[in-house]
């Protein structure tokens, strides 16, 4: 008789090496594990993910802990109509017709200048030289902050996510995560006041003169919210636009189709959300006892739910461990909707605001590295690898190409 594998530990080195067999052996024989270092039951099945996101017995008061230590007080943690009066302040900048209007020239700008530090050059590093830099850099022109700061917003999205993503509970990261957020206050309230006395058509006025119920946002939550896009539209982003051009690179039949065909692009992002997504988990605390695959979880436990397995669980996706933009049993029109089939936005209630933002970032920056490198393909003798437990995305893209020849003042 063949021997049951051992119970995976997501905090080991080969785990973190290569996830993904350890998914398949969890959701196979162990689709709920107590996770004794974290202090939290793991679920790893699609049908019990994609429940935990959307029935709203499993709350997100984890994130008192997880996040608001860094953040203070987000949208993530609240419930109900808390909930949906403060997503309702900032989801119509990210809906489709604000988003054209307001903010896509800034969102094309941002990718041309990036683009021009190395378009004559031959070569690049996509991850240093762009993703790294993009995503952040439009969220901070929404909110009409200094782009000049970047080093400083990038460091601290960086402690941020290292706080939430601390498994293993190194004082350092959870140290300078609390730094981050007296630096953050120090830097934004004197921001957000002047904004107040002086508005403008920026995200950040927006929130400032928004009224919920016949009251403003404190300083402090705006600043909150402040923090929670930074982090949240950086990290992730930063890692779909890496992991998309990682994937397209090392299947060059689907980078050719991509390039024939633009339309392809939300395609290929999506598969590459399902296949290798920026958030591999994330946590909830059912307010009573749940029963799922493999047995039950009491009341007020912490779950992590393993987003980078359930995208591959073959009860859900055909042949899952294969990249493959084509595939009919991904439903591209949803990808960036509540409906969609892939859990890399969650679902329900906390459905992530910015998938559509990320998409526009995506389709924009996609495009304009493709028009600007011809003949692309990964450094010789380079392969991809995925780096992070918590967020996961190539350290690296080193790549070469032939120089578009120019035509006009831009390409
Ligand atoms: C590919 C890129 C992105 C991925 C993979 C991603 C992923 C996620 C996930 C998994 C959640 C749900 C968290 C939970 O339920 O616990 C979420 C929520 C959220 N995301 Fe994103 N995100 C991305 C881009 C963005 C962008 C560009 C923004 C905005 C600048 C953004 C802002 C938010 C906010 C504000 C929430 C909280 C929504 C709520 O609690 O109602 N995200 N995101």
């Amino acid at each position: 008789m063949e021997a049951a594998p051992e119970i995976p530990d997501i905090l080991s080195e080969e785990f973190t090496a290569n996830p993904y067999p350890s998914y398949r052996i969890m959701q196979e024989y162990f689709p709920l594990v107590w996770h004794e270092p974290t202090k939290s039951y793991i679920i790893s099945r699609y049908e019990d993910v994609s429940r935990a996101f959307r029935d709203q017995v499993f709350t997100t008061a984890n994130y008192d802990w997880q996040l608001e230590p860094v953040h203070g007080r987000t949208i993530l943690q609240l419930s109900g109509r808390e909930h949906s009066v403060r997503r309702a302040l900032v989801a119509p900048a990210f809906r489709g017709s604000e988003l054209e209007e307001k903010f896509l020239p800034s969102i094309e700008r941002n990718a041309r200048e990036l683009i021009d530090g190395f378009r004559d050059s031959g070569s690049a590093d996509l991850v240093a030289d762009f993703a790294t830099h993009f995503p952040v850099n439009v969220i901070v022109d929404m909110l009409g902050l200094d782009k000049g700061d970047h080093a400083r917003f990038h460091g601290w999205y960086t402690s941020i996510i290292g706080f939430l993503g601390n498994l293993a509970g190194d004082p350092e990261v959870t140290a300078a995560g609390l730094r981050t957020r007296e630096e953050l206050a120090a830097y934004m309230i004197p921001v957000i006041r002047e904004r107040r006395a002086h508005p403008g058509g920026d995200l950040l006025s927006a929130l400032c003169t928004a009224e919920i119920d016949g009251t403003q946002m404190s300083d402090e939550d705006i600043k909150a919210f402040v923090s929670l896009l930074l982090a949240a539209g950086g990290e992730t982003t930063d890692k779909a636009m890496a992991s998309l051009f990682a994937n397209l690179l090392q299947h060059p039949d689907q980078l050719e189709a991509v390039r024939r065909d633009r339309g392809l692009i939300p395609r290929a992002f999506a598969e590459t959300l399902r296949y290798s997504p920026p958030v591999h988990m994330i946590m909830r605390q059912p307010a009573e006892e749940v029963t799922v695959s493999g047995g039950t979880i009491p009341a007020g436990s912490t779950v992590t739910c393993l987003i980078g397995a359930a995208n591959r669980d073959p009860r859900r996706f055909a042949d899952p461990d294969r990249f493959d933009i084509f595939r009919d049993d991904l439903d591209t029109a949803n990808a960036f909707s509540a409906a969609a089939s892939h859990l890399s936005f969650a679902l329900g209630r906390h459905f992530c605001v910015g998938a559509l933002l990320a998409k526009t970032e995506v389709e924009v920056g996609a495009g304009q590295l493709l028009d600007a490198m011809p003949e692309l393909r990964l450094r010789d003798g380079f392969t991809p690898g995925e780096r992070g437990v918590f967020t996961r995305g190539p350290a690296a893209l080193p790549v070469e190409f032939t120089p578009a020849v120019r035509t006009g003042t831009t390409v």
